[in-house]
């Protein structure tokens, strides 16, 4: 782009007919999006090209123009593509640089392509284009993640591990059944994403400005060509919301949520006082000052995208409350957030995929970790319910009583006699210590849902005939 001389010169070559000197260079710099909205450029000229067939079709401009714009529109791209494309801030946006662009290749036939669509359909179609393959993106990233979780879960399905609540050991788990319980929740992200998707699936090109236009546009027709199941069906609503990267960054939200509660479980899972799992040299890193260390960076930092991820849901929800429709250039200040959160998200779902796929469950500790901690205390209870007739809230007190005799003679419920259990109860048995191992315990809990081996196979194979 050139450097004019005189003010008027300088008025802006897209809109600048009624203006008689170019604006302030602060102007400039905070009105400018190309910076980051250069991103979408497959998507406008993809938008472009659907553009241009339609208003041939129907007659509106020559099929000479068209083509001529079409091939115009591929020059672009491969410029852009080939990375020798002159971006110009005056310009403002990706959309008036193609523009542009296409009016040095191909001359007049270029003005004709703006034809009853306006800046503020075409932005509001790339960026749904855009969003959408990040849906797929998504969903993709989450198929894998799911799929590593499966075969860790596969792997383990009769590991026992201990459960815990309140971070205290509670009852006897499977490592399957944990591991399952992520599947669940990447599951319903996985359900959100294409939810989402197929919501958004609505063309806005050809809402024009905010009011439709007077040309004999056809709107199913550049749907169509763009993939979109339909027009969208209010022209002011198709330029003015937002609410499909609301959502996008919602489902990301509740994902990275989802992505950081296992993070966090492995960075204390692998820690020296746990040792639960061991991570990989791929997914590691070492201290420049202390030899031993082998740190978890890529789970701490998959514990903290939340942060940014969640920071630009937040942000563009306040950017959009309270707008008037239709389009406002707050609405500009969409882009960044999502590109952030959408790049951070796809970052966090391949690393947790892969480090838990190389992932190492150290399948010895965690059983004894099971074991220790009175984790089988509740079947204790269930036993005195189910073999002594007691009600459960006597059991409970029974087996309190037992808790307290084991941990003060320094060992777990199996280690008592039956002599010793006899003075708390006298109804307890033999059979008592039959319920006391963890393999029992977790063999037992056998209720839809529940943590053992067999229900936990039933849910993997639920799953992999899902997928
Ligand atoms: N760069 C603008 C955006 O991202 C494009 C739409 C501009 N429309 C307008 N009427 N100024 O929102």
């Amino acid at each position: 782009m050139t450097d004019a001389k005189t003010p008027k010169d300088k008025a802006n070559a897209m809109w600048g007919g009624r203006f008689a000197a170019g604006p302030d260079a602060i102007m400039t710099a905070i009105n400018a999006s190309i910076g980051f909205d250069r991103r979408l450029y497959a998507q406008d000229i993809r938008g472009s090209r659907a553009h241009a067939a339609m208003l041939a079709a129907q007659g509106i401009i020559t099929s000479k123009d068209a083509e001529a714009i079409r091939e115009g529109l591929l020059t672009v791209l491969s410029e852009i593509e080939g990375g020798d494309f002159p971006f110009s801030e005056a310009l403002e946006d990706i959309h008036m640089n193609v523009e542009a662009r296409l009016k040095e290749i191909i001359g007049e036939p270029a003005g004709r392509l703006h034809t009853g669509r306006s800046r503020n359909d075409q932005v509001a179609t790339d960026f749904r284009l855009w969003v959408r393959d990040q849906c797929d993106a998504a969903i993709s990233g989450l198929r894998a993640l799911i799929e590593a979780a499966l075969a860790q879960a596969e792997a383990g399905a009769d590991w026992v591990m201990p459960g815990f609540t309140h971070l205290q050991t509670a009852q006897p788990v499977t490592w399957g059944h944990h591991m399952m319980a992520y599947v669940e929740m990447f599951g319903r992200d996985l359900g959100r994403f294409q939810d989402a998707r197929k919501r958004m699936n609505e063309s806005p090109l050809g809402a024009a400005a905010l009011a439709g236009t007077g040309y004999p546009i056809d709107r199913h027709a550049t749907a169509k060509a763009l993939d979109f199941d339909r027009p969208m069906a209010n022209s002011l609503d198709a330029v003015s919301d937002r609410d499909f990267a609301l959502e996008f960054l919602s489902a990301a939200s509740i994902c990275a949520v989802h992505m950081s509660r296992l993070a966090e479980e492995l960075v204390i899972w692998s820690s020296a006082q746990f040792r639960f799992v061991s991570m990989s040299d791929k997914w590691s890193t070492g201290s420049s000052i202390m030899p031993q260390k082998r740190n978890p960076d890529a789970a701490e930092l998959i514990r903290a995208k939340i942060g940014r991820i969640l920071g630009a849901t937040v942000a563009l929800f306040t950017v959009m409350k309270g707008l008037p429709l239709a389009y406002s250039k707050d609405m500009q200040e969409d882009k960044e957030q999502v590109f952030d959160a959408a790049d951070n998200l796809m970052l966090a779902l391949a690393a947790m995929a892969g480090m838990l796929s190389d992932l190492t469950a150290n399948r010895d500790k965690m059983e004894a970790a099971a074991s220790a901690g009175f984790s089988t205390a509740t079947d204790l209870a269930d036993w005195l319910v189910r073999e002594a007739g007691l009600p459960f809230r006597d059991a409970h007190h029974v087996t309190g009583s037992l808790v307290a005799m084991a941990e003060g003679k320094g060992v777990d419920l199996p280690d008592l006699t039956l002599a010793d259990m006899q003075t708390v109860h006298p109804a307890i048995t033999e059979d008592v210590f039959n319920v006391l191992g963890v393999h029992n315990s977790v063999a037992s809990r056998q209720s839809y849902g529940g943590t053992a081996p067999d229900q936990v196979r039933a849910q993997i194979s639920r799953w992999k005939d899902m997928l």
